[in-house]
């Protein structure tokens, strides 16, 4: 048995009320006691005066899928706190194999290379992140992109009857095996033309189940009121919670509009369980998309398969280098990948804050040049947001990132510091906690982090990591007990 007690902390449980001291104790991989804070800490103890201990960090929103099994030490992520990641977003998922009509379809290469796509079934992929055993938990959904790739020949037309119902049952076995949800990328291309009805069609195997639909809305952009509408229809065709992936306001026309936009999800909340995530940027990072190619945003190339050399360098310069227009120099870059200045710091304060909004980073962890969340946003919700520009409590910004993502993904076990919960946690310095990753030096380590536990294991501490990992594939329960939201 292993024992560990961190004397004298200041606890804030994940329930977003504010932190009480407490000596708290690990055993083996579970939290077993909680107490008052002795005047004496007790021997062979952790010092945790002055310091913060949080539930481990749930990254509600990732594209870790193979990360996991090929960099199973997660440095990007354990750094931060991160001790679970919810990977199969944006309609891209790594358990199944997508390799069957050629190419890797966009954006799925945001995933890895086509050979990482090698899985027959979730249950392969599952158990190949068991044998990795990376350093953070795992709770994995099922991407209609994917589904989409593995059984149709051409992905420009809405499915058939046939594909919708071998698509269907591959998203039903894979929520027999442990899966927490399904997700859609509407807004890209090899997704965009499926209707509506396929998606609910597909999305009726969450029924009588406790798994959610995540989406990255068809539109972020002129057609989002349309776009919100649709997930929440197929959210209520489903009978199944809304997670909006990676909120957001982008492109100028849209700038402000954000209170519009969370009214929308307030009024739609009160009806059907809806709930959203955000990661703590004005700049968004995908694959190079030319509907989002427009002067009014500034766009970074971060990788080019045809023009390599122009990787790192600003579209606008590579055009006028070019002297062409930036949609000619974005089409000859392709495939490529790209940062996209296009929010503004009040729409992100809006979104961030509202009560019914987790972190989620939505880090690209193939990327060379990688968007700074992958290795910041956590530290900097709480570094930045909370305690230096006050848009929220402390307390609130680690609820954001553990007890509701736990609470909407269902896991009952973890996302608290509570007794008898699993031992995921994050010791940090509450002076010193930031983000340091920026957009010209993306892959720096964030502060202030000084101990992680992952099921038990001390997976980071003040001199960084162990190169232990404590992390699982988490199975959704599939006997229900309530709906996670
Ligand atoms: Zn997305
Ligand atoms: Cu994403």
């Amino acid at each position: 048995m292993t024992r560990t007690i961190i004397a004298g902390v200041s606890v804030y449980d994940g329930t977003g009320t504010p932190a009480y001291e407490a000596d708290v104790e690990i055993r083996d991989d579970i939290i077993a006691s909680i107490r008052p804070a002795a005047s004496h800490p007790p021997t062979d103890s952790i010092d945790g005066r002055g310091l913060m201990l949080a539930p481990g960090f749930i990254d509600a929103h990732t594209h870790d899928d193979f990360a996991v099994i090929a960099a199973p030490a997660m440095t990007a992520k354990v750094t931060q706190g991160v001790t679970t990641v919810v990977v199969g977003n944006c309609g891209i998922s790594g358990g199944m194999d997508v390799t069957a009509h050629g190419d890797l379809p966009d954006p799925l290469v945001l995933l890895g290379a086509a050979d990482a796509f090698r899985y027959d079934d979730f249950a392969a992929y599952a158990r190949a992140v068991d044998r990795a055993g990376p350093a953070t938990n795992v709770v994995a959904l099922v991407g209609h992109t994917a589904l989409r790739a593995r059984h149709m020949d051409a992905l420009d037309r809405d499915a058939t009857g046939a594909e919708r119902t071998a698509m269907r049952a591959d998203l039903t076995t894979a929520l027999d095996a442990g899966a927490f949800g399904f997700s859609t990328g509407l807004a890209y291309a090899n997704a965009n033309a499926a209707s509506t009805e396929e998606v609910m069609a597909l999305a009726e195997a969450l029924r009588d189940t406790t798994a959610l639909y995540c989406t990255h809305l068809r539109s972020e952009a002129g057609e989002i009121v349309a776009a919100l509408d649709e997930a929440f229809a197929i959210g209520r065709h489903a009978a199944a919670p809304v997670i909006v992936s990676h909120l957001k306001c982008a492109g100028a026309p849209q700038y402000g509009r954000s209170g519009e936009i969370l009214a929308m999800l307030e009024i739609a909340a009160a009806t059907q369980p809806v709930g959203c995530d955000c990661y703590p940027y004005t700049a968004s990072s995908s694959t190079l998309d030319l509907k989002q190619v427009v002067p009014e945003t500034p766009i970074k190339i971060t990788w080019s398969d045809a023009e390599p050399a122009q990787a790192g360098r600003m579209l606008a310069d590579i055009a006028a280098d070019w002297g062409t227009d930036l949609r000619t120099a974005a089409e000859r870059l392709q495939p490529a990948g790209a940062v996209y200045h296009c929010m503004t710091d009040g729409d992100v304060d809006r979104i961030l804050a509202h009560d019914l909004t987790m972190v989620g980073s939505d880090g690209l962890p193939c990327d060379p040049r990688p968007h700074p969340r992958l290795w910041g946003s956590f530290p900097r919700v709480i570094g930045h947001y909370a305690r230096d520009r006050g848009l929220f409590s402390m307390a609130t910004a680690i609820r954001k990132m553990t007890g509701l993502p736990a609470d909407r993904f269902g896991l009952s076990d973890r996302g608290y510091v509570r007794e008898g919960l699993a031992a995921d946690l994050v010791l940090f310095d509450p002076g010193q906690i930031g983000d340091r990753a920026t957009y010209d030096d993306p892959t720096v380590p964030a502060a202030g982090i000084v101990g992680v536990w992952v099921n038990g294991i001390a997976t980071l501490t003040l001199a960084g990591p162990t190169g232990t990992r404590g992390g699982r594939m988490l199975r959704r329960p599939t006997h229900p007990t309530t709906k996670g939201l």
